[in-house]
C-alpha cells in the first residue's frame, strides 16, 4: 500500500502520433480512499431513493455471496493450484496445458464472475443458476477430478497425494452435504415433518 506523499510509477495510456501507447509516469500520492469510504459514497447514491435498512441489507447480501464464493470455492481451489505448481505438476509458463487450469480459470472468470456480478446487479438467475450452481457443480465434478488427473500424469505417488488431499477437503463441514444423510438424520427429518403436518 503506498503512502501519502510517496512517489509511485503508474502506467498511463496516451495517444502518440495517432496510436495508443503505454507510458510509465511518475506520480505523487495525494490521498488514499479506502474501500469503506468508497462504499459509503456509493450508499449515499442509493439513499437518494432507498432507506438505510434497504441499502445495508443489499450490501450484506452481496458481501455474503462473495464471501461464500471466496471461502468455499475460490481460496481452496487457488491453494490446490499452488500446491500442484510447487509439486511440478503444473508448469506456470503453460497456463492452459491441463484441464484443471481451464476449469480453475472458468470458476473464477466465467461462472464465478456471473455469480458475483449477478449478486451486485440483483439478478437472481445469474447469481444462482448461471452462477453459484455452476461454480459448485464444476468445482466438485470437473475441477477436483481434473486435479487428480493432472497429478496422475506426473506419477502414481502424486495421484495418491492429491486423492488424499481432496478426501480431506471434502471432510470440511461445508462439503458434508455431498455424502447425503445418515440413517439417524433421515429419521430426525422424517419426524420433524410428521410433527409439523400432524400426520
Ligand atoms: C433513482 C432512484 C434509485 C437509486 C439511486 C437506486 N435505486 Fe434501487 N430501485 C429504485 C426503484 C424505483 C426500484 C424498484 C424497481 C422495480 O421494482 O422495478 C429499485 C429497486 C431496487 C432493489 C430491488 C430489486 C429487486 O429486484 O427487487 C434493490 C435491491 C435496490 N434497488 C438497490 C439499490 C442500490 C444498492 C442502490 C445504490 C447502489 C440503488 N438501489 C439505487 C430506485 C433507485
Amino acid at each position: 500500500m503506498p503512502e501519502i506523499g510517496e512517489e509511485v510509477q503508474v502506467t498511463e495510456k496516451i495517444v502518440q502520433e495517432e496510436t495508443l501507447v503505454k507510458k510509465i509516469v511518475s506520480k505523487r500520492v495525494d490521498k488514499i480512499v479506502t474501500w469503506q469510504e468508497r462504499r459509503e459514497k456509493m450508499k449515499g447514491v442509493c439513499k437518494n431513493c432507498h432507506n438505510q435498512t434497504h441499502v445495508n441489507n443489499f450490501y450484506q447480501q452481496f458481501d455474503n455471496l462473495v464471501n461464500l464464493y471466496d471461502e468455499k470455492f475460490a481460496k481452496p481451489a487457488q491453494a490446490m493450484m499452488m500446491a500442484l505448481t510447487e509439486d511440478g505438476v503444473l508448469n506456470p509458463k503453460a497456463p492452459f496445458e491441463h484441464e484443471a487450469q481451464w476449469v480453475f480459470w472458468e470458476l473464477w472468470h466465467h461462472e464465478g464472475r456471473r455469480a458475483r456480478h449477478g449478486a451486485s446487479m440483483m439478478g437472481p438467475d445469474y447469481t444462482h443458476w448461471h452462477g453459484m450452481y455452476e461454480v459448485a457443480k464444476h468445482y466438485y465434478m470437473k475441477f477436483l477430478p481434473a486435479v487428480i488427473k493432472a497429478a496422475a500424469q506426473k506419477s502414481d505417488e502424486m495421484k495418491t497425494k492429491y486423492e488424499q488431499k481432496i478426501e480431506e477437503l471434502l471432510e470440511r463441514e461445508e462439503h458434508l452435504w455431498m455424502k447425503g444423510l445418515s440413517e439417524e438424520e433421515t429419521e430426525v427429518l422424517k419426524s420433524t415433518y410428521k410433527n409439523r403436518y400432524n400426520e
